[in-house]
C-alpha cells in the first residue's frame, strides 16, 4: 500500500511539474510546425500588407512597406526568375525579420521533404555535388541556416598578398575537382547567414554629420569606394565582406547566383526590386508580454515606425543621442502605469538595465585587427554602443566596420568540425594580421577574398542589430544558435566577467530591438 502510494504521490508531483513548466512562458520556439505557417513561397501571389504582425518565440516581428499594399504576383523580389525556383523572398522570409531563420529552414525541410527550392544544390546543399534531399548534403542549411557562397580566387583584378590552402573539407566543395580551389575555375566555398533586406535606407545612407567620418573609412582613413554607375561614394555597409556596393550592384549578383539566372536582370527588374527594398522597414513589433512598441510610451528607438522617418547614417552618443535611444520609462519604477502585473514590471525593468548594459558597461577591448590596431588604444574601453556598435536606430559601426572579432579566424573562433578550415599564409613583405601574424587558420577569410590582402583574413562587417528575435542564429557564420550563445561569445572572448543578471537584462533587451 505504502508503495503504491509513493507512486500515485510521484505521478501527482510529474503532473504538477509539468504544469508549472508548461504554464512558464517560453523564450525559444517550441512548435517547430509553427514557422511554416507563415512560410512565403516564390509565387505565391499573395499580397503583402502596407504593415504586417509575424509571431515569434519573444511576441512579434513587424515589416513595414512604406509604399503600402502590394500584391507581388510578378514582383520580381517575389518571382522565380530563374531555373531553380527560387525567388529572392525564398532566403528573404517576411516573417524571419527578411531574413531566414534555421526553424524556418527545418519546417520547410519537413513540410515539403526537403523539395522545396530552397534547397537547390547551388548554394542550398553543403556543395553542388552532393544528393539533393537527404538531410547531410543540407546539414550547414538546416543546422546553421547558411548559404555556400562560392567566391572565385583569385578575385578579379586583385593580386592576393598570401596563398591559401584547404586543411579541412567537411563539405567536400573545397577540395573537389569542380567546385574546389584546384579544380579549372578555383572557388572558395564559404558558408553565410542571409543578411535582413530591411531598413536598408539607413545602411546605405552615407555618414552624416560628423567630419571627418564623413566620407572617409575610420580603419585606414582612405576614401569610401565609388558607385561605379553614378559616381558616388557608397557606404560599403552592405553584405558581411562589402562587396555588393550598391543594392542594384547587389541584386544582379544574388540573381546569378541564389536564382541561377543566366541573364542580367533587367531595367524594370532592377527598379521594382531596389525601390521595394528602400521601402520596407521592420523591427520586432510587440514585446513578449504583448506591448505594441510603436505606440506611445514605450522607448521611442523601438518597433519599426520609427525607422521609417527616423534620420539615416547617424553617430549614436551616449550623453545626447543614444544608439537606441532612451528607456528611461521603463527603468524608473515611478514611470510604470498604474496596475502594470508584477512581472511584466520586472520585465520592463530588465529590458532597461540591459539597454544600460548595451550603452554604458564597459569592458577591455583587445586585439580585434582592424579596431584595436588604428591607434585608438589596445586594448581600447569602451561599451557595446561607444566601441562598435553607433549608428543611431540601427547598431552596426557607422565607420563602417570590418573587423575580425574572431568569429572566423582561430584561435578565438571555435574550432567547428562542419565548416571547412583554410590555412593562410601571407607573403613576406605583406603587411601581417595584426595579432595572428603571417600564418592563420581561417573558417572563413571574409573581406580578404574581396582585397586580397592577408591584413584582413577574418574581417567581416557589423551588421545591423534590428529584429533580432526573427532571425537567428547570429553572426555571419551561424556561431551563436541563440541570443544567450551570442553574449556568451562577447563574454568570453573579452573576458567581460557579465553577471547572470547583467546577461538575461541584455538579452531581453536585444530581443526587443
Ligand atoms: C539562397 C538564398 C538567397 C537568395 C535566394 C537571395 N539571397 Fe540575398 N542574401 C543571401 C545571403 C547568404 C546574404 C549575405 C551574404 C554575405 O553576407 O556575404 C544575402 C544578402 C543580401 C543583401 C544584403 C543585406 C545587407 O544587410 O547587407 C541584400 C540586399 C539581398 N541579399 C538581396 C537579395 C535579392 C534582391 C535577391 C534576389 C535577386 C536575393 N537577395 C536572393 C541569401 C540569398
Amino acid at each position: 500500500m505504502g508503495k503504491s502510494y509513493s507512486i500515485v504521490g510521484l505521478l501527482l508531483t510529474g503532473v504538477v511539474v509539468l504544469a508549472v513548466v508548461l504554464y512558464l512562458p517560453t523564450t525559444s520556439g517550441s512548435d517547430s510546425r509553427a514557422p511554416y505557417a507563415y512560410w512565403w513561397a516564390a509565387d505565391s501571389g499573395k499580397t503583402l500588407a502596407g504593415t504586417s504582425d509575424y509571431p515569434n518565440s519573444d511576441g512579434s516581428f513587424r515589416l513595414i512597406n512604406d509604399a503600402g499594399e502590394l500584391d507581388t504576383t510578378g514582383h520580381p523580389f517575389f518571382s522565380s526568375l530563374g531555373p531553380n525556383g527560387r525567388a529572392c523572398v525564398t532566403c528573404h522570409q517576411p516573417a524571419n525579420g527578411m531574413s531566414l531563420s534555421a526553424d524556418t529552414v527545418r519546417a520547410v525541410w519537413e513540410a515539403t521533404r526537403g523539395e522545396d527550392p530552397l534547397f537547390a544544390t547551388v548554394d542550398g546543399a553543403n556543395c553542388p555535388h552532393l544528393p539533393r534531399g537527404e538531410e547531410a548534403s543540407h546539414s550547414l542549411l538546416l543546422e546553421r541556416g547558411l548559404i555556400r557562397i562560392a567566391v572565385p580566387w583569385p578575385p578579379k583584378g586583385v593580386t592576393p598578398d598570401f596563398t591559401i590552402e584547404v586543411v579541412r573539407d567537411p563539405t567536400g566543395c573545397n577540395t573537389h575537382p569542380v567546385y574546389g580551389l584546384n579544380g579549372e575555375n578555383p572557388h572558395i566555398s564559404v558558408y553565410r547567414r542571409p543578411r535582413p533586406v530591411i531598413n536598408l535606407r539607413h545602411l546605405t545612407a552615407l555618414p552624416n554629420g560628423v567630419a571627418p567620418h564623413d566620407k572617409f573609412l575610420y580603419n585606414d582613413k582612405s576614401l569610401l569606394p565609388k558607385d561605379p554607375e553614378t559616381g558616388k561614394f557608397v557606404s560599403l555597409q552592405l553584405m558581411s565582406d562589402g562587396s555588393g556596393l550598391t543594392l542594384r550592384n547587389q541584386a544582379r549578383d544574388a540573381a546569378r547566383r541564389h536564382l541561377e539566372l543566366t541573364r542580367d536582370l533587367t531595367e524594370d527588374e532592377l527598379v521594382a526590386i531596389v525601390d521595394l527594398e528602400e521601402r520596407l522597414y521592420g523591427a520586432q513589433g510587440i514585446d513578449v508580454f504583448g506591448n505594441d512598441l510603436d505606440a506611445a510610451g514605450a522607448p521611442p528607438g523601438l518597433g519599426p515606425r520609427v525607422l521609417v522617418t527616423g534620420p539615416a547614417g547617424y553617430l549614436g552618443n551616449n550623453a545626447i543621442n543614444r544608439v537606441f535611444g532612451d528607456f528611461s520609462m521603463w527603468g524608473s519604477p515611478d514611470a510604470h502605469p498604474e496596475g502594470l502585473g508584477e512581472e511584466e514590471r520586472l520585465w520592463r525593468e530588465s529590458v532597461a538595465r540591459g539597454a544600460r548594459v548595451f550603452f554604458e558597461r564597459r569592458f577591455l577591448i583587445q586585439d580585434v585587427a582592424g579596431l584595436t590596431d588604428k591607434g585608438l588604444g589596445n586594448p581600447f574601453h569602451r561599451s557595446c554602443a561607444s566601441g562598435c556598435h553607433n549608428t543611431t536606430l540601427m547598431g552596426m559601426d557607422l565607420a563602417p566596420g570590418f573587423m575580425d572579432l574572431g568569429l572566423n579566424n582561430l584561435p578565438w573562433a571555435n574550432n567547428r568540425p562542419d565548416l571547412p578550415l583554410f590555412r593562410i599564409v601571407c607573403d613576406k613583405d605583406a603587411a601581417p594580421h595584426s595579432y595572428l601574424g603571417r600564418e592563420i587558420y581561417s573558417h572563413d577569410p571574409g573581406r580578404a577574398l574581396v582585397t586580397g590582402k592577408c591584413a584582413h583574413v577574418g574581417f567581416t562587417m557589423t551588421q545591423q542589430m534590428r529584429a533580432l528575435s526573427a532571425r537567428a542564429p547570429y553572426f555571419a557564420n551561424g556561431s551563436a544558435a541563440t541570443l544567450r550563445e551570442l553574449v556568451d561569445f562577447y563574454d568570453r572572448r573579452f573576458n567581460i566577467g557579465y553577471t547572470d543578471q547583467e546577461k538575461q537584462d541584455l538579452i531581453n533587451f536585444l530581443s526587443v530591438l
